[in-house]
């Protein structure tokens, strides 16, 4: 048994994430073999050798951090747009103008798949360097078949290039594109199903006015052969999530508009709420998620970067923890629960990832903090010592 351990990682403290107290161990290992956990607790109880042996000299280990809702492989960026926010125009004046996401969709379609992955990568790097194992990767600025399947090829490729696991959501309704009838264009979504089935791990859609109606999307999930996610209730309240609980989704997000017939559906279907506070702050939004309804409706909670060009250019799961606790005033251990367990959950993989318990991922992160909660409260300062993917 104890040859057959590849890493034993020793005078570490976990946080292994399996209880909502963070399941801490003061005096803990973590034990590899074959790239998954075969333990992780209390020292006294666990294996004493292994193959290779690390000294974590009393630091801390979390699993590695998954950023469970991103739009990170897009081409160019809207800075432009960003001024003209600053000189007082809207997200949904500017998408209504052409911008917005069509502006992001045009330089995507020109660039090529490997211009989209050198693209991407500065950004991957810039969370794998804060300990970030898992990424999730949504389409959705191609909106057509061609350009829809460059985008979740490129986002699997970069699995090839860099060591992280990345969950691919197809966001083909992301947008209506300019001069098409909103349910024809819907109508090709549904017929690009099988073809994006071979490339994509969840199926999502943009339920909002200046986007897909709650009827639209529910028609988008009942032909979906695979899992669902929508972003919802994000500038108005349009009965997407009633939508998602419907059809069982893993999730929804954003959820700034979300109501209490909505938090009750996502309750009753499981559903996590996936809060992004990048594209709160980013937006100037005004209007919370409410946090406290979700909480006490049982609702599991986790928090991602939407890195994206025009709500969230942002690279860093750090200061997004931050920021949920700062604006939206979560708790440190509702943050350090958010991009981990409940990440997993919302990527539809916790048997695989998210905690530290035997049978999953060896994926760690190892911190010189003397706390967890220097996790959430630094801002713009990264303490990530070493970082494990899949026991390397
Ligand atoms: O998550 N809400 C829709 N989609 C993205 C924004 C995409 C964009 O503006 O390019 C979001 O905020
Ligand atoms: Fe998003």
């Amino acid at each position: 048994m104890l040859s057959a351990m590849d890493r034993l990682w020793i005078n570490g403290r976990l946080a292994t994430m399996t209880s909502d107290d963070l399941g801490i161990e003061e005096d803990g290992v973590v034990a590899c073999c074959a790239g998954r956990i075969v333990y992780a607790g209390a020292a006294a109880n666990g294996p004493s050798d292994a193959r290779e042996v690390i000294d974590c000299e009393g630091r801390w280990i979390t699993p590695g951090l998954i950023d469970c809702h991103t739009h990170l492989i897009h081409a160019g960026n809207r800075a432009n747009e960003f001024a003209q926010r600053l000189a007082g125009a809207s997200y949904a004046e500017i998408a209504r103008a052409g911008g917005g996401i069509l502006s992001t969709m045009r330089a995507t379609r020109a660039a090529s798949e490997e211009e989209l992955i050198e693209q991407g990568l500065p950004r991957l790097d810039a969370l794998i360097a804060e300990g970030v194992t898992t990424v999730e990767i949504k389409s959705g600025y191609g909106l057509e078949l061609e350009s829809e399947l460059k985008m979740l090829r490129a986002a699997r490729a970069l699995s090839e290039r860099r060591p992280i696991s990345v969950t691919t959501t197809f966001l083909g309704a992301h947008m209506v594109p300019p001069g098409q009838d909103p349910d024809d264009y819907l109508d090709s979504v549904i017929a690009m199903l099988p073809e994006i089935l071979p490339y994509a791990d969840a199926v999502d859609a943009f339920c909002e006015t200046i986007a897909f109606s709650a009827a639209q999307v529910d028609r988008l999930f009942a032909a979906s052969p695979l899992p669902v996610k929508l972003h919802a209730e994000q500038l108005s309240n349009n009965g997407g999530t009633l939508i998602a609980g419907r059809h069982n989704a893993l999730s929804a997000d954003h959820l700034e508009y979300l109501d209490e017939t909505g938090i009750a559906a996502m309750a009753a279907a499981r559903t996590v709420a996936v809060l992004l506070p990048g594209a709160y702050y980013f937006t100037r939004e005004t209007r919370k998620p409410p946090v406290e309804a979700l909480h006490a409706a049982g609702v599991p909670i986790a928090i991602a970067t939407d890195c994206n060009p025009g709500t969230a250019p942002l690279t860093s799961l750090l200061l997004v923890m931050n920021m949920a606790a700062t604006l939206f005033g979560l708790s440190i251990e509702q943050c350090l629960i958010g991009v981990t367990r409940n990440a997993a959950r919302a990527l539809g993989r916790a048997d695989e990832i998210g905690t530290l318990e035997g049978g999953k991922s060896c994926d760690l992160a190892i911190w010189n903090i003397d706390h967890p909660a220097e996790l959430v409260y630094r801002i713009g300062f990264n303490p990530l010592h070493a970082r494990i993917w899949r026991g390397q």
